[in-house]
């Protein structure tokens, strides 16, 4: 029995030890990742209205889904497309907004 607290110091280390590598480990696993994210490519073009198209047209779809329209197609195309997310898709959009969002459309795209 003399050997005994010799081995329980012998035993404390480890568990210190351990506890360090442990803490260690920890903080390696915990270092903050960087990911580099690819380009936005959905985002609305930049002019006069872009805010209330930015508020009210990427609730359900990216504004992919405005870039891949023909271009130059006019105020009544646009007019349409937003009263159709209105009263067929059930867009909570008030005609101000509506009125604004199509003067951009027309004009930006
Ligand atoms: C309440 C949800 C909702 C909102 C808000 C919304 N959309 Fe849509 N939009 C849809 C759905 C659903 C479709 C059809 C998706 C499909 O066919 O895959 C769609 C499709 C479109 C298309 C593709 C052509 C078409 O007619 O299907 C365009 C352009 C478009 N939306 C523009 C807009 C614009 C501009 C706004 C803002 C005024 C807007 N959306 C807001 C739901 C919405």
């Amino acid at each position: 029995m003399t050997s005994h607290p010799k081995t329980l110091a012998a035993a404390l280390v480890t568990t210190a030890a351990l506890a360090c590598a442990g803490t260690f480990a920890g903080f390696a696993v915990a270092q903050p990742m960087s990911y580099v994210l690819p380009p936005e490519t959905a985002v609305f073009k930049p002019g006069p209205g872009v805010e209330a198209a930015e508020n009210n047209c990427a609730a359900c779809h990216s504004a992919d889904y405005i870039l891949t329209q023909p271009p130059k197609m006019g105020r009544p195309f646009w007019d349409a497309e937003v009263h159709k997310m209105i009263s067929v898709y059930g867009a909570p959009i008030d005609e101000k907004d509506a009125k604004a969002i199509v003067d951009y459309l027309a004009a930006t795209y």
